[in-house]
Protein backbone atom coordinates (compact mmCIF):
# COMPACT_ATOMS: atom_id res chain seq x y z
CA UNK A 1 0.00 0.00 0.00
CA UNK A 2 1.49 3.28 -1.23
CA UNK A 3 0.87 6.71 0.88
CA UNK A 4 -1.38 7.70 -1.04
CA UNK A 5 -3.87 4.66 -0.63
CA UNK A 6 -3.06 4.51 3.51
CA UNK A 7 -4.48 8.31 3.83
CA UNK A 8 -7.34 7.61 1.68
CA UNK A 9 -7.51 4.53 4.28
CA UNK A 10 -7.51 7.14 7.26
CA UNK A 11 -9.87 9.40 5.14
CA UNK A 12 -12.54 6.36 4.80
CA UNK A 13 -12.18 5.40 8.67
CA UNK A 14 -12.99 8.68 9.10
CA UNK A 15 -15.65 8.95 7.15
CA UNK A 16 -16.71 5.72 8.86
CA UNK A 17 -16.94 7.01 12.45
CA UNK A 18 -19.45 9.51 10.98
CA UNK A 19 -21.79 6.69 9.58
CA UNK A 20 -21.84 5.00 12.25
CA UNK A 21 -22.81 8.38 14.69
CA UNK A 22 -25.35 8.68 11.70
CA UNK A 23 -23.65 11.85 10.57
CA UNK A 24 -22.46 11.59 7.76
CA UNK A 25 -23.30 13.94 4.65
CA UNK A 26 -23.98 13.18 1.20
CA UNK A 27 -24.79 14.67 -1.75
CA UNK A 28 -29.11 14.39 -3.02
CA UNK A 29 -30.46 15.78 -5.48
CA UNK A 30 -34.02 17.23 -5.35
CA UNK A 31 -35.12 16.39 -9.21
CA UNK A 32 -38.35 15.69 -9.52
CA UNK A 33 -39.48 16.46 -6.23
CA UNK A 34 -41.78 18.82 -4.66
CA UNK A 35 -39.70 21.95 -3.19
CA UNK A 36 -40.39 22.03 1.49
CA UNK A 37 -36.31 22.61 1.57
CA UNK A 38 -34.54 25.33 -0.81
CA UNK A 39 -34.29 28.56 0.42
CA UNK A 40 -35.71 29.76 -2.94
CA UNK A 41 -39.09 31.53 -1.01
CA UNK A 42 -40.67 32.94 -4.33
CA UNK A 43 -38.97 30.67 -6.73
CA UNK A 44 -36.66 33.44 -8.58
CA UNK A 45 -34.16 30.88 -9.11
CA UNK A 46 -35.93 30.46 -12.23
CA UNK A 47 -36.43 33.66 -13.34
CA UNK A 48 -36.53 34.43 -16.93
CA UNK A 49 -35.31 38.25 -15.59
CA UNK A 50 -32.29 36.39 -14.95
CA UNK A 51 -31.83 35.40 -18.31
CA UNK A 52 -29.49 38.04 -19.60
CA UNK A 53 -27.30 36.02 -22.29
CA UNK A 54 -26.84 38.07 -25.64
CA UNK A 55 -26.02 41.16 -23.65
CA UNK A 56 -22.42 42.26 -24.60
CA UNK A 57 -20.85 41.44 -20.92
CA UNK A 58 -18.11 38.84 -19.71
CA UNK A 59 -18.66 35.50 -18.11
CA UNK A 60 -15.71 35.05 -15.99
CA UNK A 61 -14.46 37.69 -12.73
CA UNK A 62 -10.66 37.79 -14.66
CA UNK A 63 -9.09 38.59 -10.92
CA UNK A 64 -10.13 40.17 -7.56
CA UNK A 65 -11.76 42.90 -7.42
CA UNK A 66 -8.70 45.27 -6.16
CA UNK A 67 -6.92 43.93 -9.66
CA UNK A 68 -8.80 43.31 -12.93
CA UNK A 69 -12.39 41.56 -11.09
CA UNK A 70 -14.10 45.25 -10.72
CA UNK A 71 -16.57 46.55 -13.60
CA UNK A 72 -19.21 49.22 -13.91
CA UNK A 73 -21.91 46.28 -13.18
CA UNK A 74 -20.44 45.54 -9.91
CA UNK A 75 -20.18 49.15 -8.00
CA UNK A 76 -23.66 50.14 -9.35
CA UNK A 77 -24.96 46.40 -8.14
CA UNK A 78 -23.50 47.74 -4.76
CA UNK A 79 -25.00 51.12 -5.02
CA UNK A 80 -28.69 49.70 -5.68
CA UNK A 81 -28.45 47.63 -2.49
CA UNK A 82 -27.30 50.28 -0.64
CA UNK A 83 -30.22 52.61 -1.64
CA UNK A 84 -32.79 49.35 -1.29
CA UNK A 85 -31.73 48.71 2.25
CA UNK A 86 -31.38 52.73 3.18
CA UNK A 87 -27.81 52.45 3.93
CA UNK A 88 -25.07 54.68 2.94
CA UNK A 89 -22.68 51.69 1.01
CA UNK A 90 -22.45 48.22 0.11
CA UNK A 91 -19.81 45.88 -0.79
CA UNK A 92 -20.38 42.51 -2.37
CA UNK A 93 -19.04 38.94 -1.60
CA UNK A 94 -18.81 36.15 -3.57
CA UNK A 95 -21.19 34.40 -0.73
CA UNK A 96 -23.02 35.07 2.53
CA UNK A 97 -20.39 32.84 3.80
CA UNK A 98 -17.52 34.77 2.72
CA UNK A 99 -19.36 37.73 3.16
CA UNK A 100 -19.19 37.47 7.07
CA UNK A 101 -16.12 35.64 7.06
CA UNK A 102 -14.63 38.82 5.97
CA UNK A 103 -16.30 41.20 7.75
CA UNK A 104 -16.31 39.16 11.49
CA UNK A 105 -12.12 38.67 10.87
CA UNK A 106 -11.93 42.22 10.24
CA UNK A 107 -13.61 44.72 12.15
CA UNK A 108 -12.70 43.51 15.76
CA UNK A 109 -9.15 42.78 16.61
CA UNK A 110 -7.50 41.96 19.96
CA UNK A 111 -9.00 43.95 22.90
CA UNK A 112 -12.41 43.58 21.26
CA UNK A 113 -15.21 41.53 22.64
CA UNK A 114 -17.95 39.84 20.01
CA UNK A 115 -20.93 39.25 22.08
CA UNK A 116 -23.09 36.42 19.46
CA UNK A 117 -26.52 34.82 19.97
CA UNK A 118 -25.49 30.82 20.73
CA UNK A 119 -27.73 30.02 17.55
CA UNK A 120 -25.75 32.19 15.33
CA UNK A 121 -24.60 31.18 12.34
CA UNK A 122 -21.12 28.78 11.52
CA UNK A 123 -20.02 31.33 9.01
CA UNK A 124 -20.16 34.41 12.07
CA UNK A 125 -18.47 32.01 14.27
CA UNK A 126 -15.53 31.16 11.81
CA UNK A 127 -15.19 34.75 11.10
CA UNK A 128 -15.32 35.63 14.57
CA UNK A 129 -12.47 32.89 15.47
CA UNK A 130 -9.94 34.55 13.01
CA UNK A 131 -10.45 38.31 14.59
CA UNK A 132 -8.52 37.30 17.85
CA UNK A 133 -11.17 39.71 19.48
CA UNK A 134 -12.23 37.80 22.75
CA UNK A 135 -16.26 36.11 22.75
CA UNK A 136 -18.76 35.43 24.52
CA UNK A 137 -22.22 33.99 23.78
CA UNK A 138 -25.69 34.83 25.14
CA UNK A 139 -28.63 32.02 25.26
CA UNK A 140 -30.93 32.41 22.58
CA UNK A 141 -33.07 35.60 22.00
CA UNK A 142 -32.37 36.53 25.32
CA UNK A 143 -32.02 40.15 26.14
CA UNK A 144 -31.47 39.65 29.81
CA UNK A 145 -28.60 37.71 29.41
CA UNK A 146 -27.56 39.69 26.58
CA UNK A 147 -27.29 42.89 28.99
CA UNK A 148 -25.51 40.40 32.03
CA UNK A 149 -22.61 40.28 29.31
CA UNK A 150 -22.85 43.62 28.05
CA UNK A 151 -22.27 45.29 31.24
CA UNK A 152 -19.32 43.13 32.70
CA UNK A 153 -17.69 43.49 28.92
CA UNK A 154 -14.65 46.34 28.62
CA UNK A 155 -13.59 48.12 25.37
CA UNK A 156 -14.96 47.67 22.19
CA UNK A 157 -17.92 45.75 21.80
CA UNK A 158 -19.40 44.40 19.04
CA UNK A 159 -23.17 41.96 19.72
CA UNK A 160 -24.21 39.36 17.08
CA UNK A 161 -27.94 38.64 15.26
CA UNK A 162 -29.17 37.05 12.62
CA UNK A 163 -32.70 38.80 12.44
CA UNK A 164 -34.07 35.17 11.24
CA UNK A 165 -32.55 32.57 12.64
CA UNK A 166 -31.49 29.80 9.98
CA UNK A 167 -32.20 26.33 11.95
CA UNK A 168 -35.20 27.85 14.09
CA UNK A 169 -37.19 30.49 11.92
CA UNK A 170 -37.56 32.28 14.76
CA UNK A 171 -37.26 36.74 14.86
CA UNK A 172 -34.66 38.38 16.80
CA UNK A 173 -35.87 40.84 19.01
CA UNK A 174 -33.80 43.56 17.33
CA UNK A 175 -35.36 46.74 18.81
CA UNK A 176 -35.07 45.60 22.00
CA UNK A 177 -31.44 44.68 21.09
CA UNK A 178 -30.98 47.74 19.50
CA UNK A 179 -32.02 49.92 22.48
CA UNK A 180 -29.71 48.07 24.73
CA UNK A 181 -26.59 48.62 22.14
CA UNK A 182 -27.43 51.99 22.17
CA UNK A 183 -27.77 52.20 26.12
CA UNK A 184 -24.41 50.02 26.37
CA UNK A 185 -22.08 52.02 23.85
CA UNK A 186 -21.75 48.71 22.02
CA UNK A 187 -22.15 48.26 18.00
CA UNK A 188 -24.77 45.52 16.70
CA UNK A 189 -24.48 43.63 13.82
CA UNK A 190 -27.06 41.49 11.95
CA UNK A 191 -27.12 39.07 9.02
CA UNK A 192 -30.67 39.47 7.40
CA UNK A 193 -29.66 36.47 5.05
CA UNK A 194 -33.33 34.54 5.56
CA UNK A 195 -35.47 38.17 6.36
CA UNK A 196 -34.01 39.26 2.76
CA UNK A 197 -37.08 39.54 -0.01
CA UNK A 198 -39.30 38.54 2.74
CA UNK A 199 -39.71 41.23 5.26
CA UNK A 200 -40.77 45.03 4.94
CA UNK A 201 -42.75 46.29 2.62
CA UNK A 202 -40.81 45.51 -0.85
CA UNK A 203 -38.51 42.81 1.02
CA UNK A 204 -35.78 45.34 2.56
CA UNK A 205 -35.60 43.33 5.72
CA UNK A 206 -36.47 43.47 9.38
CA UNK A 207 -33.58 45.91 10.30
CA UNK A 208 -35.53 48.84 7.30
CA UNK A 209 -38.76 47.15 8.70
CA UNK A 210 -38.05 48.61 12.49
CA UNK A 211 -36.13 51.60 10.94
CA UNK A 212 -33.20 50.73 12.71
CA UNK A 213 -30.74 51.49 10.00
CA UNK A 214 -29.38 54.03 12.51
CA UNK A 215 -28.93 51.95 15.06
CA UNK A 216 -27.51 49.06 13.63
CA UNK A 217 -23.64 49.12 12.26
CA UNK A 218 -23.50 46.60 9.56
CA UNK A 219 -26.26 44.33 7.76
CA UNK A 220 -25.18 41.44 5.79
CA UNK A 221 -27.87 40.50 3.00
CA UNK A 222 -27.66 37.63 0.97
CA UNK A 223 -28.48 36.69 -2.41
CA UNK A 224 -28.38 33.19 -2.50
CA UNK A 225 -31.71 32.63 -0.85
CA UNK A 226 -35.13 34.35 -1.54
CA UNK A 227 -33.31 36.33 -4.23
CA UNK A 228 -32.23 32.80 -6.03
CA UNK A 229 -28.97 33.70 -7.29
CA UNK A 230 -25.43 33.93 -5.31
CA UNK A 231 -23.32 36.40 -3.38
CA UNK A 232 -23.97 38.43 -0.38
CA UNK A 233 -23.59 42.39 0.42
CA UNK A 234 -22.28 44.34 3.47
CA UNK A 235 -24.19 46.95 4.19
CA UNK A 236 -23.23 50.46 6.34
CA UNK A 237 -20.90 53.01 6.06
CA UNK A 238 -19.00 54.29 3.02
CA UNK A 239 -16.07 53.47 5.95
CA UNK A 240 -17.02 50.37 6.32
CA UNK A 241 -16.80 49.52 2.91
CA UNK A 242 -13.49 51.09 2.14
CA UNK A 243 -11.86 49.05 5.66
CA UNK A 244 -13.34 45.78 3.97
CA UNK A 245 -12.01 46.80 0.19
CA UNK A 246 -8.52 47.27 2.05
CA UNK A 247 -8.95 44.40 4.78
CA UNK A 248 -11.17 41.68 4.37
CA UNK A 249 -9.18 38.99 3.51
CA UNK A 250 -11.98 37.00 1.67
CA UNK A 251 -12.67 40.23 -0.44
CA UNK A 252 -9.35 40.76 -1.47
CA UNK A 253 -7.73 36.92 -2.07
CA UNK A 254 -10.37 35.99 -4.47
CA UNK A 255 -11.64 35.98 -7.76
CA UNK A 256 -14.60 38.00 -8.47
CA UNK A 257 -18.05 37.04 -9.56
CA UNK A 258 -18.39 37.61 -13.48
CA UNK A 259 -20.45 40.53 -14.76
CA UNK A 260 -23.23 38.90 -15.82
CA UNK A 261 -23.81 38.07 -12.25
CA UNK A 262 -23.45 41.19 -10.64
CA UNK A 263 -26.25 42.61 -13.07
CA UNK A 264 -28.49 39.81 -12.45
CA UNK A 265 -28.12 41.23 -8.61
CA UNK A 266 -29.50 44.51 -9.91
CA UNK A 267 -31.84 42.86 -11.64
CA UNK A 268 -33.30 40.96 -8.62
CA UNK A 269 -33.51 44.12 -6.80
CA UNK A 270 -36.08 45.63 -9.37
CA UNK A 271 -37.85 42.20 -9.19
CA UNK A 272 -38.17 42.09 -5.24
CA UNK A 273 -40.87 44.80 -5.00
CA UNK A 274 -43.21 42.08 -6.71
CA UNK A 275 -42.41 39.23 -4.54
CA UNK A 276 -45.47 36.84 -3.86
CA UNK A 277 -45.09 38.23 -0.02
CA UNK A 278 -48.70 38.02 0.66
CA UNK A 279 -48.54 34.11 -0.66
CA UNK A 280 -46.20 33.24 1.09
CA UNK A 281 -47.29 34.86 4.44
CA UNK A 282 -50.64 32.49 3.83
CA UNK A 283 -48.86 29.74 3.17
CA UNK A 284 -47.13 30.06 6.63
CA UNK A 285 -50.16 30.89 8.34
CA UNK A 286 -51.90 27.69 6.56
CA UNK A 287 -49.16 25.28 7.54
CA UNK A 288 -49.02 26.37 11.22
CA UNK A 289 -52.99 26.17 11.98
CA UNK A 290 -52.60 22.71 9.88
CA UNK A 291 -49.50 21.80 12.16
CA UNK A 292 -51.37 22.56 15.53
CA UNK A 293 -54.11 19.99 14.81
CA UNK A 294 -51.82 17.38 14.23
CA UNK A 295 -51.51 15.66 17.77
CA UNK A 296 -47.77 14.05 19.01
CA UNK A 297 -46.18 15.96 16.82
CA UNK A 298 -44.07 18.75 18.14
CA UNK A 299 -43.28 21.70 16.37
CA UNK A 300 -40.55 25.26 16.54
CA UNK A 301 -42.37 28.13 17.32
CA UNK A 302 -41.52 29.66 14.06
CA UNK A 303 -43.88 32.32 12.05
CA UNK A 304 -41.15 32.49 9.16
CA UNK A 305 -40.81 30.31 5.85
CA UNK A 306 -38.75 28.06 8.31
CA UNK A 307 -40.61 25.70 10.14
CA UNK A 308 -39.36 22.83 12.52
CA UNK A 309 -40.54 19.60 12.94
CA UNK A 310 -38.56 18.51 16.12
CA UNK A 311 -37.52 15.10 16.23
CA UNK A 312 -35.43 14.76 18.96
CA UNK A 313 -32.84 12.18 17.10
CA UNK A 314 -30.15 11.94 14.46
CA UNK A 315 -31.42 8.66 12.75
CA UNK A 316 -34.84 9.00 13.71
CA UNK A 317 -34.53 12.35 11.66
CA UNK A 318 -32.89 10.86 8.77
CA UNK A 319 -34.91 7.95 8.66
CA UNK A 320 -38.45 10.62 8.31
CA UNK A 321 -36.13 12.60 5.82
CA UNK A 322 -36.02 9.35 3.75
CA UNK A 323 -39.37 8.41 4.10
CA UNK A 324 -40.51 11.83 2.73
CA UNK A 325 -38.47 11.74 -0.11
CA UNK A 326 -40.10 8.26 -0.99
CA UNK A 327 -43.17 10.11 -1.16
CA UNK A 328 -41.97 12.86 -3.50
CA UNK A 329 -41.01 15.59 -0.94
CA UNK A 330 -37.27 17.28 -0.97
CA UNK A 331 -37.25 18.18 2.59
CA UNK A 332 -34.31 17.59 4.67
CA UNK A 333 -32.72 16.72 8.33
CA UNK A 334 -30.91 18.89 10.29
CA UNK A 335 -28.31 17.03 12.65
CA UNK A 336 -26.40 17.50 16.11
CA UNK A 337 -24.36 19.16 16.32
CA UNK A 338 -25.66 21.45 13.45
CA UNK A 339 -28.25 21.68 16.59
CA UNK A 340 -28.25 21.20 20.10
CA UNK A 341 -28.50 17.15 20.96
CA UNK A 342 -32.35 16.68 21.20
CA UNK A 343 -32.92 19.16 18.97
CA UNK A 344 -32.43 16.99 16.26
CA UNK A 345 -35.27 18.07 13.09
CA UNK A 346 -37.14 17.92 10.10
CA UNK A 347 -36.49 21.86 8.48
CA UNK A 348 -39.24 22.54 6.60
CA UNK A 349 -38.72 25.35 4.51
CA UNK A 350 -42.41 26.88 2.91
CA UNK A 351 -42.60 28.50 -0.34
CA UNK A 352 -44.79 31.38 -2.15
CA UNK A 353 -44.99 28.40 -4.68
CA UNK A 354 -46.03 25.59 -2.49
CA UNK A 355 -49.66 25.00 -2.67
CA UNK A 356 -51.68 24.16 0.54
CA UNK A 357 -52.67 20.48 -1.08
CA UNK A 358 -48.95 20.01 -1.00
CA UNK A 359 -48.79 21.17 2.70
CA UNK A 360 -51.53 19.06 3.29
CA UNK A 361 -50.22 15.70 1.97
CA UNK A 362 -46.64 16.75 3.55
CA UNK A 363 -48.17 16.78 7.04
CA UNK A 364 -50.29 13.71 6.57
CA UNK A 365 -47.18 11.72 5.85
CA UNK A 366 -45.68 13.30 8.74
CA UNK A 367 -48.49 12.70 11.25
CA UNK A 368 -48.41 9.36 10.02
CA UNK A 369 -45.21 8.52 10.55
CA UNK A 370 -45.34 9.44 13.96
CA UNK A 371 -48.29 7.12 14.18
C1 LIG B 1 -27.78 33.11 8.58
C2 LIG B 1 -26.91 32.77 7.41
N1 LIG B 1 -25.85 33.56 7.12
C3 LIG B 1 -25.04 33.30 6.10
C4 LIG B 1 -25.25 32.20 5.28
C5 LIG B 1 -24.30 31.91 4.16
O1 LIG B 1 -24.81 32.40 2.97
P1 LIG B 1 -24.36 31.77 1.57
O2 LIG B 1 -25.15 30.53 1.40
O3 LIG B 1 -24.66 32.84 0.57
O4 LIG B 1 -22.89 31.49 1.68
C6 LIG B 1 -26.34 31.37 5.52
C7 LIG B 1 -26.60 30.20 4.65
O5 LIG B 1 -26.81 29.11 5.05
C8 LIG B 1 -27.20 31.65 6.61
O6 LIG B 1 -28.24 30.87 6.89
Amino acid sequence: MNTAERFNNYLQEKLDEREAKGLLRTLVSNAGKTDFSSNDYFGFSTSALYNITGEDVGFGGTGSRSITGNCAAAEEAERTVAAFHKQEAALIFNSGYMANVGLFSTIAGKGDTYISDEYIHASIIDGMRLSHAGRLKFKHNDTEDLEKKLIHTQGRVFVVVESIYSMDGDEAPLVEIAALCHKHGALLLVDEAHATGIYGEKGEGLVCAYNLQKDVYAVVYTFGKAIGLHGAAVAGSKELRDYLINNARSFIFTTALPPHTYMQIKNAYQLLPTADRKTLKERIAYFRKQAEQLKGVEFLESYSPIQGVLIGDNFKAKALAQHLSEKGFFVRAILSPTVPVGKERLRVCLHAFNTTQEIDVLLTEVKNYFA
